[in-house]
Parts: structure tokens; C-alpha cells; sequence
């Protein structure tokens, strides 16, 4: 074979070397093959200074533009490689942001769900849902709603105050008087949300607990009414009759004023150790609005009359889920959220 032929058959050997290799890897050995220290080309190049110079001229040429030829051909193959192992990698580390989570189980909690559901219920009864802030007023938090500067009554509850003369609320009441404000009678509200008292915390006392407030104004108002929503909404929140009680109770924004009690739903009214054997649970205060407190909110007394109504809907919650020590609402422990 001359050393052309020879130049030919590595050029063309080469080339289909390259046009077949699929990885990095294969093409360095390639290049080192044929232009490598030791490469079939290379080894050619160095032998070309012992040819005759008219030999030197042509075999030198196609010598030297095989070297570039090759080194042209072995950088675009290159380049080809690395552009498809990144293509591959680039698929292989897709990542969707958007593609949902195979098993995301979020859900409410306890006092969302059964909030949720009071809303759900007095709605369904014409209620309108309202909501107030809870940093409040002196004035929403007690004075309109009739406890005087100097009332007793305004150590029943213990409160929170700012440093600039605002409270937490102590209850939801002011939105009874937020309603009046905005609201031209007949009309029906309820607000649940969160309220603060300046507490010892037990397993029945929280210094940050949640209840519903609820106020119905229309002319002729009585505790009749009172006694059936309060029947209704009960019955429907535990799905089963419910016998509700009052007794005489006093809070200064009604008149009369009563305790409300329900029958246990733990021994359905026999006595038992959630009921302290009464057979009936206490849930709150409730009454009939007073007229002080109807004039405060600028509605004319002798012409409308109203009930309120309050409730403690962690007692709520505790009764409906069984759950024993309120402490548990605030503690954001997953092995108790995790049940509901
Ligand atoms: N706000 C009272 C409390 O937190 C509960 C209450 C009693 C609300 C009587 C009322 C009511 O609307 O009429 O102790």
C-alpha cells in the first residue's frame, strides 16, 4: 500500500469511527487512536521528513489536511455529544413544579370544622355571618354594651389591655354592637371568632379560646324565639334531639339574663362524669337584649326587642369530637390534629 493509499484508508476509517460513536468516552479514544502521541496519523506526520521533497509537497498536504480535518470533525462530534447527554440529563431532572403531590391530606381544624358548620346552620336559618377585630374598645367591649365605668361585672372577666388603651376582646359581644351600628332592624347575625382572657389555663380554662355570638332583633322578640333557634341549633349540630334549659344567669346586656344548658349528649341526659351527673351541660349565656343596650346601638327600645346569645365553641367542639382538655386546640400537636 503507498502512503497515500494509506492516508486515504485512515481518513476514511476515522471518519466512520466518529460518525459512529456514541459517547464521550468512545471519542477520546478515537482521537487518541488516530492523533493521540501514539496515533496512526501522528506517526505518519513524523515519518513525513524522511520523504523526497516532491513527496513532502502532496503527501505532506494531504497529511496536514487530514490533521485538520480530523480535528474539525473530532470538535463537532464533540460538541454533538455533550449537547445530547445534556438533553438526556435535562429530561431525566425534570421537574414539574406544577404536577400535584401524590397525597396531600390537608383538612381543618377542629374549630374550623365545627365554626364552618355553625355558619353553615344559621345561615341556612337567614343569619347573616359577621366579624370584628379582635384588639377592641373599651367602649365596644363594655361600656355599650351597659357594664358601667365601675361595674362589678367588668372583673368577671379578666382582660388583656394595650399599652395605648385598647383591649383584646374579652368575648365576641361588641359585634352585637358593631351589628346595631350597621344594620337597620329586623335583622339576625351571628359572629364567631377569637377571644382573650387574662387566665390560669387548665383543662377546661384557655386564656385564648373562640366562641359565637349570636343576636336576633325584630319587633316582638321573646324568649320563645330564643328557646326555639337555640333548640334547632343545637339539634342539628349534634344530629339528635336536644333539650335545652335556662336558668336565671346575669350578664349587664341582657334582661332578662340566663344560663344555657343542653342535655349531655355523653349519657343523653342520665348523669354521668362529663355532666357531673346533672344530666345537662352548661353553654353559655344568653338573654333577652337589654333596652339600655338597644339604645346604645341607636335602635328605639319600645319599638324593637331582640335575644343574644354566646357560646364557647371549643365547648362545642369538645362535646361533638369527645375531646376531654381544651389545651389541646392551641398545642398544634399533629397527633391530636391529625385526628379530625
Ligand atoms: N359574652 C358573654 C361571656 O362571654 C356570653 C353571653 C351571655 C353572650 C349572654 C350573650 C348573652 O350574647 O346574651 O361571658
Amino acid at each position: 500500500m503507498s502512503l497515500y493509499q494509506e492516508i486515504t484508508a485512515l481518513e476514511k476509517e476515522a471518519l466512520a469511527a466518529l460518525g459512529a460513536v456514541e459517547s464521550i468516552a468512545g471519542l477520546e479514544e478515537i482521537k487518541n487512536r488516530y492523533t493521540g502521541k501514539k496515533g496512526a496519523l501522528t506517526g505518519i506526520l513524523k515519518g513525513l521528513k524522511d520523504l523526497s521533497d516532491a513527496d513532502k509537497r502532496t503527501l505532506g498536504k494531504q497529511a496536514h489536511s487530514l490533521s485538520t480535518l480530523l480535528e474539525e470533525s473530532i470538535a463537532s462530534r464533540r460538541r454533538e455529544l455533550e449537547n445530547r447527554e445534556m438533553q438526556n440529563r435535562l429530561l431525566a431532572e425534570r421537574f414539574d413544579a406544577l404536577r400535584p403531590l401524590r397525597s396531600l391530606s390537608g383538612h381543618l381544624h377542629p374549630l374550623s370544622r365545627i365554626q364552618y358548620e355553625i355558619e353553615d346552620l344559621f345561615t341556612s336559618m337567614g343569619f347573616l355571618i359577621m366579624d370584628g377585630p379582635e384588639v377592641e374598645t373599651d367602649a365596644n367591649n363594655f361600656t355599650h354594651l351597659n357594664f358601667s365605668a365601675d361595674h362589678p361585672a367588668r372583673d368577671m372577666q379578666d382582660t388583656f389591655w394595650t399599652t395605648d388603651g385598647f383591649l383584646l376582646r374579652t368575648h365576641t359581644s361588641p359585634v352585637q354592637v358593631r351589628a346595631m351600628q350597621k344594620l337597620k332592624p329586623p335583622f339576625r347575625i351571628i359572629a364567631p371568632g377569637r377571644v382573650y382572657r387574662y387566665e390560669e389555663i387548665d383543662a377546661s380554662h384557655e386564656h385564648t379560646f373562640f366562641q359565637v355570638e349570636g343576636m336576633m332583633v325584630d319587633e316582638d322578640i321573646s324568649v320563645a324565639h330564643l328557646i326555639h333557634i337555640m333548640k334547632s341549633f343545637l339539634s342539628q349540630l349534634f344530629d339528635r334531639e336536644v333539650a335545652v334549659r335556662l336558668r336565671p344567669g346575669y350578664f349587664p346586656f341582657v334582661e332578662p339574663g340566663f344560663e344555657l344548658d343542653f342535655s349531655c349528649l355523653i349519657c343523653n341526659g342520665q348523669g354521668c362524669r362529663v355532666c357531673k351527673q346533672s344530666g345537662w351541660v352548661e353553654s353559655g349565656g344568653s338573654g333577652l337584649v337589654h333596652p339600655e343596650v338597644l339604645r346604645a346601638g341607636g335602635i328605639d327600645p319600645d319599638r324593637f326587642s331582640g335575644f343574644a346569645f354566646g357560646f364557647g365553641l371549643n365547648r362545642l367542639a369538645m362535646m361533638k369530637y369527645g375531646i376531654e382538655d381544651i389545651r389541646h386546640f392551641m398545642q398544634g400537636n399533629l397527633r391530636f390534629l391529625e385526628q379530625f
